[in-house]
């Protein structure tokens, strides 16, 4: 029994939903632990491709259990949805999907009061995805929040509805100029969603604490990435929530002692959507060819992501912070055209080179990357299903990657479909899962 977590190493977008996918056929149970429907996991199941947004990638797999943990923010509307979409494409949700109590909503004024707060940031707008993820967090934080449990307690709800709406109606009339909310036209979709979801909203904490009990593996599926994560990322421009493994213990309510694992999962190069510092951002051509040939917008607001060189400084800070065990390198195939392929390993500023990440925000605007220039392989690697078939390039470029992080790799990906995976000699997946020794689980 090995629970493992999945973390971003990255700004989010590193293919996370992929690789949980492949390790769900391994694992009884995978649960989300924070963020919401601002993330978007993207898996492709033969010719069908799948958005997550709030529900576990683990649900596309019959046999395994999905939670929605404490720490995730929750907009009903959306997650009915998505429920509904899964369903009509022959999923099934019931004694699979379990909602924790203790997670908080996100309510209508809080995409308004995102969108509001945006439109007047001017050169420090963060570029959120505008789903309301950052209010409710605030709620949260401030102790006004509304969860699901007291979405089942209509007295209750309505109560702290009725404060939040006087609230949040003076904020969005007074500060932002914008339309204001009623409880009445609040009151009666959640009344709705209350019964839809009913069946769904459970102890989460207390069901995943027994069934670990019992000995069920637990995949923690981490959503964004830990340049995005409240207290470790490129604050302000990052997401609300713990996106890096301690999130996992506290937007769960599993024990740190009762999780044996951390992976983190990185692409082969560096993206970003949304504002904030990027070091390693590529602009004009060299930068649009990344983009279009790893297909880089955005999966829930189709915005074209940023991209750039893979940032090794970055890399080993998501090790340090996160104590990956191991990375999983997605998309390496997008690098195979490449002439020469570049690896960030310090950033130049103030006539020093830094190689631990720094914490301040003029360094991370100003600093200029210090890069590796390796020669590419100009081969495909897509199709290929051996370590040792990867051409010797494309390996020796593994091999530093790894060794500039300091940590090493057990998958490296080549493609969107969910075979075109190669685990690497040695690969703690194979110690993790044992069922792995004899090769992927087939769809
Ligand atoms: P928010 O999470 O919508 O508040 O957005 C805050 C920042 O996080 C923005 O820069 C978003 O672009 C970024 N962000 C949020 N979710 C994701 C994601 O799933 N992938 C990549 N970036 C994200």
């Amino acid at each position: 029994m090995s629970n493992v977590v999945v973390v971003g190493a990255q700004w989010g977008d590193e293919g996370k939903g992929k690789v949980v996918d492949v390790l769900a056929a391994c694992v009884d149970v995978t649960v989300r632990y924070q963020g919401g429907n601002n993330a978007g996991h993207t898996v492709v199941v033969g010719k069908e491709k799948f958005v997550l947004q709030s529900i576990p990638s683990g649900i596309l797999h019959p046999g395994c259990r999905c939670v929605v943990g404490c720490g995730v923010v929750i907009d009903p509307a959306a997650l009915f949805e998505e429920m509904e979409s899964l369903v009509r494409r022959g999923v099934s949700l019931d004694g699979n999907l379990y909602i924790s109590k203790n997670a908080h909503l996100i309510m209508p004024y809080h995409p308004a009061l995102d969108r509001a707060s945006e439109s007047k940031a001017g050169k420090r707008r963060i570029g959120t995805t505008g789903k309301g993820v950052g209010p409710a967090y605030a709620d949260k934080a401030a102790r006004i929040g509304i969860r699901m449990a007291d979405l089942l307690d209509e007295q209750l709800f309505r109560e702290k509805l009725e404060f939040n709406v006087f609230q949040k109606n003076r904020l969005l009339r007074e500060i932002y100029d914008a339309e204001t909310f009623t409880v009445e036209a609040i009151l009666h979709p959640y009344r709705r969603f209350a019964g839809w979801l009913a069946p769904y909203i459970t102890d989460t904490a207390l069901l995943l604490s027994r069934w670990i009990d019992a000995g069920a593996s637990v995949l923690f599926e981490g959503a964004q990435g830990t340049m995005l994560d409240l207290d470790h990322g490129t604050y302000p421009f990052i997401t609300s929530s713990n996106t890096t493994a301690g999130g996992a213990s506290t937007g769960t309510g599993v024990p740190p002692t009762k999780i044996h694992g951390v992976l983190g999962i990185s692409k082969a190069y560096s993206t970003r959507v949304g504002g904030g510092p990027f070091p390693t951002e590529l602009d004009g051509p060299a930068g649009d060819l990344l983009r279009m040939r790893g297909n880089e917008f955005g999966s829930v607001t189709g915005r074209p992501r940023r991209c750039g060189w893979v940032d090794a400084v970055v890399l080993r800070y998501a090790a340090r912070i996160n104590g990956f065990d191991s990375i999983a390198l997605t998309k390496l195939d997008v690098l195979d055209a490449c002439e020469t392929v570049k690896i960030c390993v310090g950033y130049r500023y103030g006539g020093e080179i830094l190689t631990d990440f720094p914490e301040e925000e003029r360094i991370w605007h100003e600093a200029e990357p210090v890069y590796e220039e390796l020669s590419g392989w100009q081969s495909p690697t897509r199709g290929l299903r051996d370590y040792a078939e990867l051409p010797t390039k494309a390996r020796e470029y593994l091999d530093r990657l790894s060794e500039l992080c300091g940590v090493p790799f057990c998958l490296v990906s080549t493609g969107a479909m969910r075979d075109e995976i190669i685990l690497t000699p040695d690969s703690v997946l194979t110690r993790w899962y044992p069922t792995l020794r004899g090769g992927l689980p087939a769809r």
